[in-house]
């Protein structure tokens, strides 16, 4: 074999159950991802005890797979990465489990990572290195989230959320425009066809210089738009502004249920939301990077998929001159080879964990 370093990493820290092979922490081998969204689409969102159970029945296949996919025998392997926080504890367990199983068995390094920073670490995968200091902009279902980043494992936080994720925004919205599960592909996909100046939803970017996020005023602001203000009348239009200033010619169902919405009417709305939730994200990572003398531009987690959020994060880095690394769809959405990938970094620093590693639910940093 040549002397190149293979990491198995595993993910099952939400609903993908995920395995991948990842050399030198960049060549992915293999990348087998095993989804549950059609098991939670009937109920909106992610079942905890349903996540924990399908990760169980589909992990060792999953691991199989990646293995054979790769070609890669497990005593040419360098270590076992996994994430160990922060997720769905009962999910999260499954794939720890699972690692340690493999690294005792086979007597390899275990190496726990944190899901957030790996969705930083995907940038560099099938590429360059990345380019010291780094803004990582992370947004997902569960965290949204500005870095600053030194290497791969060296992320301290500028800024997050104080309330939603953005991806949850994106499914909350979807929820009330009635749309599909998960709801950021199926908002993207209802935009396409809409003007997103038809509605002024607002852009909370906090006080002063905050590099924080806020996204439950502007999944109010959607509410009202379609079910109307709560308590107001009508007839009484000093009580019915709420916090979207509806265009009601252009709207003119607004405020009555998205029944009454036509789909036109509705590719508007959709589309007006979406472009809030992308310049509240695009005006904090500007003003990261300027704080930070950013020589990269990092783009990572599930809502790093919208088309809408990679022109925007692409024009960006244009007008600031600074280099953007902006990892393909199958490394942005939850995945394993990000977790390989920030696994080796942490073997080259000697960080490795014992079969004694914990999970963890939750995490700051
Ligand atoms: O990173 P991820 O796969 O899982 C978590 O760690 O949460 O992110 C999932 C989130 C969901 O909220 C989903 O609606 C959102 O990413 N998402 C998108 C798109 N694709 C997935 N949001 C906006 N536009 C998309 N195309
Ligand atoms: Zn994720």
């Amino acid at each position: 074999m040549t002397d190149r370093t293979v990491i198995l990493g595993i993910e099952s820290s939400c609903d993908e159950t995920a395995c991948a092979l990842v050399a030198d922490g960049r060549t992915v081998l293999a990348n087998v991802v095993a989804s549950q969204i059609d098991m939670h689409a009937r109920f909106g969102g992610v079942v905890p005890e349903i996540a924990s159970r399908a990760h169980v029945e589909a992990v060792n296949s999953v691991i199989e797979r990646a293995l054979t996919q790769a070609g890669v025998p497990p005593e040419s392997l360098a270590a076992i990465a996994v994430t160990n926080q922060p997720g769905l504890i009962g999910s999260v367990l499954v794939g720890l489990m699972a690692a340690k199983t493999l690294a005792w068995t086979w007597g390899l390094p275990l190496i726990g990572v944190n899901h957030v920073y790996a969705h930083a670490a995907a940038a560099g995968l099938d590429g360059e290195p990345v380019d010291y200091p780094a803004v990582a902009l992370i947004c997902s279902g569960g965290h949204t989230a500005l870095y600053r980043c030194e290497s791969p494992t060296r992320l301290s936080l500028l800024g997050t959320t104080i309330d939603d994720a953005a991806g949850e925004a994106f499914d909350k919205a979807a929820k009330i425009l009635h749309l599909s599960y998960p709801g950021g592909p199926a908002i993207q996909k209802a935009a396409e066809g809409g003007d997103e100046t038809k509605v002024a939803f607002p852009r909370s970017l906090l006080r002063g210089a905050s590099l924080d996020f806020s996204f439950s005023g502007l999944k109010t602001a959607l509410l009202y738009h379609v079910n109307g203000v709560p308590g107001a009348r009508a007839d009484h239009p000093r009580r019915q502004p709420g916090p979207a200033r509806l265009r009601r010619e252009s709207q003119p169902h607004a405020g009555e249920g998205i029944e009454r919405f036509t789909p036109q009417e509705i590719a508007d709305v959709a589309a007006s939301f979406q472009a809030a939730v992308v310049d509240a994200l695009r005006i904090k990572l500007r003003r990261a990077c300027e704080a930070v003398c950013a020589k990269t531009i990092i783009l990572g987690g599930g809502v790093a998929a919208n088309a809408a959020l990679r022109s925007a994060v692409t024009g960006l880095a244009e007008k600031l001159r600074i280099p953007l690394r902006l990892p393909k769809l199958a490394y942005c959405l939850d995945n394993a080879a990000m977790v390989a990938a920030l696994g080796y970094y942490h073997l080259r620093e000697g960080k490795i964990d014992t079969l004694e590693l914990e999970a963890n639910a939750t995490v700051r940093g």
